[in-house]
């Protein structure tokens, strides 16, 4: 039991609300988080980032051991896999995870509450049970960290049996034959990653003339060959009108971006990934004056506040990247914040990495970004192919590039396609957070035989001087 009075009360346990929750208990507030789910962990745990990797890990395993082992002299015969198998552990991996959240808040003194969260009178928020029962609770902050749920498109129904999200993606009972997929971002690529590995075919229709907008374009063009070398096919610079759920499966009805001749596609499922939108139903946005921007965005300031004092937001509900880090980042930054202190977040040092094979990661500016600003900027880059580990690993694909500024050097954007990219940009974030220049990056030893040699190899191109090419 709880008496109904807070310091904080945060709306959503995503890895946004439950680390806001956490960071501000940590600091002395009695701390309520609201979750209208019956787990905690949000988008992030439940249906995101966890279960999405635990497919994406035990596919390549089944793909690299298929391509792979034989050339590395590791023979097995009758490889298969079990797809009920696979799920399994997926489903044990974020039972394990959600609860431990149950776990942390429990050790931290953070009291979990059940049901929705809506705002009302200035410093209450009303908790309405599964039964309906209603519950006001008043407090001095409250973090709303809602979250975002799937967008669609008009004409296409999502049904999760034929015509998925990405939810329905990371949990079908048998591989599609054809696995047609709208969006070539983040989900799109790497859902069709899982689902190609264990056999089906992929045909990705992407609206724009190229692959995962908004990353490097040079990085993109290269992890487009790669994908196209898997045997994914793509459309690009097309856009679907239409989709027709079959007994057999489902038509899709695209024609040109611009217009044109429409054609039709076949598919057994249909996995819809055009991007997510922020979540604020039933959050009372209305009533309590809290502004939203074009994009149903609930505006903040630079402290994380919205424009009703005392109320702040965080994570995919607000502005910038929908990743996870970014959500957390923000949820220790608004809970120091609250406390009087001096939180923040450097929003030119957010990582971001797409878990494929070869991953993608990057971490600041890309080419076209700095053109387009007139930055002056030294690239360097260092292929994989030239480090003696990859070679080892059979891991030739990729590149590691690096801008930095030409005047000061400071390093501006690395951009990396390869193996294990995820881990390797850690070092680059660290680069950027700390106003490091490719000199000092250059600099720093790198252990030997390791994949992290690309950067360093890449950071003495800047100059010209890389050892290895
Ligand atoms: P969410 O995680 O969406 O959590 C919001 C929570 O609020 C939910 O639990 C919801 O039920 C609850 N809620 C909403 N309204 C109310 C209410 N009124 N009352 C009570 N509770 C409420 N990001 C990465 O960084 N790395 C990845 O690898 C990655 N992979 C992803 C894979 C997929 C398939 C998807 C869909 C997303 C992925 N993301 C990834 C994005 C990541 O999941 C989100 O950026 C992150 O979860 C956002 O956190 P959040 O706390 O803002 O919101
Ligand atoms: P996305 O924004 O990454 O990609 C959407 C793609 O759909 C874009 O290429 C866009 O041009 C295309 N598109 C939009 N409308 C279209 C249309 N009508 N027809 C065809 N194509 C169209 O969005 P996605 O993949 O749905 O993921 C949502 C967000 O979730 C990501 O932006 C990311 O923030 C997060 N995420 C992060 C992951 C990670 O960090 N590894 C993994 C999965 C999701």
């Amino acid at each position: 039991m709880f008496d109904n009075k807070f310091d904080v009360v945060v709306i959503g346990s995503g890895p946004g609300g439950y680390v806001a929750a956490i960071r501000a208990a940590q600091l002395g507030l009695k701390v309520a988080c609201l979750e209208k789910d019956t787990t905690l962990g949000g988008t992030c745990l439940n249906v995101g980032c966890i279960p999405s990797k635990a497919l994406l890990q035990v596919s390549e395993e089944y793909a690299h051991a298929s391509k792979v082992l034989k050339r590395h002299g590791v023979m097995i015969d009758g490889l298969s896999f079990d797809l009920d198998t696979m799920m399994g552990h997926k489903n044990k991996v974020v039972s394990d995870l959600t609860k431990g959240i149950d776990h942390l808040f429990k050790n931290n003194d953070v009291i979990r509450i059940e049901g929705t969260g809506s705002l009302g009178k200035p410093g209450e928020v009303t908790v309405r049970d599964a039964g309906g029962l209603e519950t006001v609770l008043s407090t001095n902050a409250i973090i709303i960290a809602t979250g975002s749920v799937p967008a669609s498109l008009p004409g296409i129904e999502i049904d999760e049996k034929r015509v998925l999200s990405s939810t329905g993606a990371l949990s079908l009972n048998n591989v599609p034959n054809h696995l047609a997929v709208i969006g070539a971002g983040y989900i799109g690529l790497e859902m069709a990653s899982v689902w190609g590995r264990l056999g089906a075919k992929i045909t990705v229709i992407e609206f724009l003339d190229r692959i995962i907008p908004g990353m490097d374009g040079e990085l993109a063009a290269g992890f487009h060959k790669m994908l196209r070398r898997q045997k994914m096919k793509f459309r690009l610079s097309t856009k679907v009108t239409n989709a027709e759920v079959t007994d057999s499966g489902v038509t899709l009805t695209m024609e040109p971006a611009d217009g044109g001749e429409p054609e039709t596609l076949d598919a057994d499922n249909v996995l819809v990934a055009v991007g997510r939108r922020p979540y604020t139903n039933d959050l009372g946005l209305e009533v309590a004056g809290v502004a939203q921007d074009n994009a149903g965005r609930i505006k903040v300031d630079d402290g994380l506040q919205t424009n009703v004092p005392g109320v702040y937001a965080i994570g995919d509900v607000i502005r910038g990247p929908m990743l996870a880090h970014k959500a957390e980042d923000e949820g220790i930054a608004v809970a120091e914040i609250i406390t009087g202190q001096k939180g923040c977040v450097n929003y030119d040092a957010i990582p971001g990495v797409i878990y494929t094979h070869p991953e993608l990661a990057y971490v600041g500016q890309t080419e076209e970004q700095l053109q387009n600003a007139g930055i002056a900027y030294s690239s360097g880059s260092f292929p994989f192919v030239a480090n003696g580990r990859a070679r080892a690993m059979s891991e030739t694909d990729g590149f590691v590039k690096i801008l930095a500024d030409t005047e000061s050097d400071r390093i501006l954007g690395v951009h990396i396609m390869g193996a294990d990219a995820g881990h390797l940009i850690g070092e680059a974030v660290l680069a950027i957070e700390l106003g490091a220049s490719a000199k000092e990056l250059a600099r720093t030893c790198h252990a030997h035989p390791t994949l992290s040699e690309a950067i360093k190899e890449a950071a003495l191109d800047v100059d010209e001087r890389a050892i290895h090419v």
